[in-house]
């Protein structure tokens, strides 16, 4: 039940994305069905001309016309299958992976920190790609088999029954044989899931810009080669263990074919002609129909596994689009309306990642007023940017509650959440697309978007370098597409950054070390802007540079993820507690 289910489910979505596909797939079955049938009615047909007829003409003309019938039918095909299918194939597969990209966007983080869900999920986009298309075959196949099956059987019950029974037993045997194979390419495939992954990600190394100059000047090549040669190794064992079963198999289903399609079939059907009761044109096409017969009932027998083996990855595959985050309940969620400012507040919030020992962050409580500014500060390691990830609920606490405008973050829709929040992130990724697209993230719409993103970047102090390139806002970054793209410094790959936090217009602004990259200047004129333009808005700021500090409103000193001081500036320096000791001695370095 299951199984029907699962590949009507993916039968629904090729629907959904392309109708069209439906159409040629029942098209192409009638083709193949009929091309079965003349190929054994021309055999019987040609001999009879020559033995029984022994007319030349006559055979010229069914020749003739064969190949006019057959060459219509190849061309159909040929147009479905090289040129409409594939068309809509791609139409489909593109659909699918929507789908599980945007599911992508809502399964927590934390969920990809498991390796097997991780590896669940790389298979589900390896399968969005293939099994709709493998579907498809399977049910063109079963249609293929069923017409072939009712045709040819008639011719065969008209010369001699008994070699249905043979087609059956013969067509048994290949199905049993295929539910052995499959099952075996079914684990194979998952066992080889792991160390494709490894290759795939050592591959992707050598292609990514940020990692490519690392790897230049840290000589991680003979590590990377090491980390090639273990997955491949890791690969052939697989291979190993599981192909040498598979190729038996193979061996055996051939032999088995003929011997008793063509073996026995020729004994029990040549004794006929022995006696005169067929003539040889008779006997040479019913051992051909035998033959199709037994490869369209075992054609037809291989579709349950088949369907069954669909219906494995359709699982998998389901698990994912089906997977409910515990992020996105199904429970009336409320939306976040867009607002000047907003207020967050953690009450007793503990929080470890799923592959920490002990908690990253432990007891925190803090609240941030609507358009406060505050900032945390603290060692590496302290625990700041894990908190800024529980803002953003990209994870939720082991314990404690959140609240953002005294409405629990539970409560709440975790996409018009993230709406309200606009981050700098202290790594921050831009996509290889245009400036503006990477500042507005999405495509340019006109002259109010253009007018937008040129006030951020003038915010953040980037203005002037665009306006001097020839393509300006349309300038890609990055050469990875286009020959006139252009790379970042940090530092203005930061002010970009920071341009995109400001163009969001959102009610809650977060900085992540915002200054890291930036040189003295910029900095200071980096942080005038921003206070300026989160005049009204929430701003939590994490910085080593305490000078930056001194600007907010209220600071946090986090260590070993506790907070240990809270206070203002002044308050803290009169404290005379570890954010005081970490200033001065900042102090004394800028001298
Ligand atoms: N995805 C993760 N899985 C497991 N542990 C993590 C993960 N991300 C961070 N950690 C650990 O959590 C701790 C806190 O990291 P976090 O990034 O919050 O520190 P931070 O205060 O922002 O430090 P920094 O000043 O260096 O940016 C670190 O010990 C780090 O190793
Ligand atoms: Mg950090």
């Amino acid at each position: 039940m299951r199984v029907i289910k699962n590949n009507l489910y993916i039968l629904r979505m090729v629907y959904a994305a392309d109708k069209r596909r439906i159409i040629f797939m029942i098209f192409l079955s009638l083709i193949s069905t009929s091309k079965n049938i003349i190929n054994v009615l021309l055999i019987k047909l040609i001999l009879d001309c020559i033995i029984r007829y022994q007319s030349f003409s006559l055979l010229a003309l069914f020749v003739l016309a064969e190949r006019i019938i057959s060459t219509i039918l190849s061309y159909c095909e040929c147009l479905l299958q090289w040129e409409k299918c594939p068309v809509c194939d791609s139409i489909i597969k593109e659909y699918m992976l929507k789908r599980i990209y945007t599911k992508s966007l809502k399964i927590q983080v934390s969920a990809l920190d498991y390796p097997e869900f991780y590896d669940k999920f790389t298979r589900a986009i390896d399968e969005a790609e293939r099994r709709a298309p493998a579907i498809i075959a399977t049910i063109e196949n079963f249609m293929t088999s069923v017409l072939t099956i009712f045709s040819i059987s008639t011719i065969i019950i008209l010369l001699d029954w008994k070699l249905i029974f043979l087609s059956l037993i013969s067509a048994i045997i290949s199905v049993l044989i295929n539910i052995f194979t499959i099952k075996l390419d079914y684990k194979k495939s998952n066992a080889l899931t792991r160390p494709k992954r490894k290759i795939e990600y050592v591959r992707r190394l050598f292609y990514l810009p940020q990692y490519i100059e690392e790897m230049k000047t840290n000589n991680y090549n003979k590590l990377l080669f090491t980390k090639i040669e273990n997955g491949a190794e890791e690969y052939n064992t697989q291979i190993k263990r599981y192909q040498p079963e598979i190729a038996f198999f193979d061996i055996i289903r051939s032999w088995q074919t003929f011997v008793i399609n063509f073996g026995i079939a020729s004994v029990l059907v040549g004794e006929k002609i022995v006696r005169g009761v067929i003539d040889a044109a008779s006997f040479t096409s019913l051992i051909y129909a035998s033959a199709t017969l037994s490869g369209s009932l075992s054609d037809l027998f291989s579709v349950i596994p088949q369907m069954a083996e669909h219906s494995l990855f359709v699982n998998n595959l389901r698990e994912i689009l089906e997977y409910k985050s515990s992020m996105e309940s199904t429970e009336d969620l409320k939306i976040v309306q867009k607002e000047k400012n907003h207020s967050i507040l953690l009450d007793n919030v503990s929080f470890r990642y799923n592959s920490s020992a002990d908690n990253i962050l432990k007891n925190i409580s803090l609240r941030i007023d609507k358009g406060e500014k505050i900032a945390l500060v603290g060692e590496n390691g302290a625990g700041k940017s894990t908190l800024i990830k529980l803002i953003l609920r990209l994870y939720d606490p082991q314990s404690g509650s959140m609240y953002l405008d005294e409405e629990n973050y539970k409560d709440l829709d975790v996409s018009s959440l993230r709406q309200e929040i606009a981050v700098v992130y202290q790594d921050f990724q831009a996509f290889a697309f245009s400036i503006g697209e990477n500042v507005l993230t999405k495509e340019l719409g006109g002259r109010e978007d253009e007018d937008k993103v040129w006030e951020a970047l003038k915010k953040s102090g980037l203005s002037t370098k665009i306006e001097n390139l020839p393509d300006k806002l349309n300038t890609p970054l990055t050469d990875e597409f286009e020959e006139n793209g252009i790379s970042f410094s940090g530092g203005e790959n930061q002010k970009l950054a920071i341009a995109r936090a400001m163009c969001k217009d959102a009610g809650v602004i977060i900085m992540d070390e915002p200054s890291s990259s930036l040189d003295p200047l910029s900095e200071y004129d980096m942080y005038l802007q921003m206070l300026n333009m989160c005049r009204d808005k929430t701003l939590i700021l994490i910085s080593h540079r305490l000078y930056s500090t001194k600007m907010v409103d209220k600071i946090y000193y986090m260590e070993s993820g506790s907070i240990l001081e809270c206070g203002s500036h002044e308050e803290l320096m009169k404290q005379n507690g570890k954010y005081a000791r970490m200033y001065h001695i900042q102090a004394e370095q800028y001298g």
